[in-house]
């Protein structure tokens, strides 16, 4: 039985194809626009896709480009951006790319409505920490066009970095959800193998850590179960990833995925990505793969204690037959991932990422304090940790 559940799964508007980027100019969300804010990191900044954006919205309006988006968002960079709407009057933001420049999409829009510095706005362990509940000017509409998997596009988290701090925080919003997400398969082509494999890890642990998140419902089951699935399919024929069909599945996948993150929020896996992110310079798609084994057989041998129910739904979504004790079940989930991580012949060790043992103690610290910790299934100690690391190290 589905049993109770309230849900707002891909609330925004969705449209695909390949011509959909051409459209952008008279879509409803933008056609008053006069003045769009539009975003890009270098390299989608210098791309055939970036310049089809910009030339369908320069026709009757003046665009405000800026093609060095740092990667990962940070929030001088921001604030820099959110304190130009005085002075230009952006009435719209598009951005075009992976989960940092939408992120900091995400970051201006909250900026400029709600005031006070970037950090104020973060959402910790205790909870959220809005600075201000009034509201200066109005939220922006944002336009999103994704160029990777992180899913950004279709929930209403963003992840910041204070340089200056070398923190990450998170902001939490339903107002940062894109009012517009455009899929278009090409948008993914440009990337490398290696990046865009790392990328299909990151919308994998979504699913997987959604499916055992506190917060799980059927509908969010559901849906995870098919994002994994199409996942899968391509994870296990890595020497097709290219073909556009194959990169249509890991489109449609990854904003399924993502939007379960602003529902069902996600754990484990995330916490010490973060943490690899903000401490050890990693990016958030490379961590991926090294991690989600060995978090996710923490997770599911602790849950096979109390019942077969969330390890058999993980073991469906990655076509695991069911066979014997939930916690072997658990393991061979373990072996599935690792098999997949091989055939991608993406990094499969932190040390392989560029991190020192010595950095494994500040590795711990920073996951402990991570707000995704609050929906993991498994409570998480410094020794458990510390064990996870050395296996993944
Ligand atoms: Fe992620």
């Amino acid at each position: 039985m589905p049993g109770h559940f309230r849900s707002h799964l891909l609330r925004s508007e969705i449209i695909s194809g390949g011509t959909a980027v051409d459209g952008l100019a008279s879509h409803p969300l933008l056609a008053r626009s006069a003045r769009p804010l539009v975003l890009a990191g270098h390299t989608v900044g210098a791309g055939a896709l970036f310049t089809r954006v910009c030339a369908t919205l320069a026709v009757g309006r003046e665009p405000v480009v800026v093609r060095d988006v740092p990667s990962p968002a940070r929030s001088d960079v921001v604030e820099q951006l959110a304190a130009g709407y005085f002075v230009r009057s952006y009435d719209a933001i598009v951005a075009v790319g992976g989960g940092s420049t939408l992120d900091t999409a995400k970051a201006i829009a909250l900026v400029i409505a709600r005031g006070g510095r970037v950090e104020e706005h973060a959402h910790t362990r205790a909870g959220p920490q809005f600075a201000s509940a009034s509201q200066r000017a109005p939220f922006l509409p944002i336009v999103a066009v994704p160029t990777t998997l992180s899913g950004s596009e279709a929930n209403a988290n963003a992840s910041i970095r204070d340089p200056a701090m070398l923190r990450r925080f998170s902001l939490v919003d339903p107002a940062l959800l894109p009012g517009l997400v455009v899929l278009d398969p090409a948008a993914l082509a440009s990337h490398r193998r290696e990046i865009l494999l790392g990328s299909t890890f990151n919308a994998l642990a979504h699913c997987i850590e959604g499916i055992y998140s506190t917060r799980h419902h059927a509908l969010a089951d559901a849906q995870a179960e098919t994002a994994a699935r199409l996942l899968c399919s391509v994870l296990d024929d890595p020497a097709s990833l290219m073909q556009p069909d194959m990169l249509g599945r890991l489109q449609l996948a990854s904003t399924m995925a993502g939007a379960l993150i602003s529902e069902v929020y996600v754990g484990l896996h995330h916490a010490i990505c973060h943490a690899l992110v903000s401490h050890c310079g990693v990016q958030h798609a490379a961590a991926n793969g090294a991690v989600l084994p060995w978090a996710v057989e923490f997770n599911l041998r602790t849950l096979a204690h109390a019942g077969p129910d969330r390890v058999a739904t993980v073991a469906r979504a990655l076509d695991v037959p069911p066979r014997g004790a939930a916690m072997d079940t658990a393991i061979r989930i373990r072996e599935r991932l690792d098999a997949m991580q091989r055939g991608a012949g993406i990094p499969a060790t932190l040390s392989a990422l560029g991190v020192a043992r010595a950095q494994l103690d500040a590795v711990i610290d920073y996951t402990l304090q991570d707000r995704a910790l609050n929906t993991n299934p498994a409570p998480v100690q410094r020794p458990d940790l510390g064990a996870l690391l050395t296996r993944a190290f």
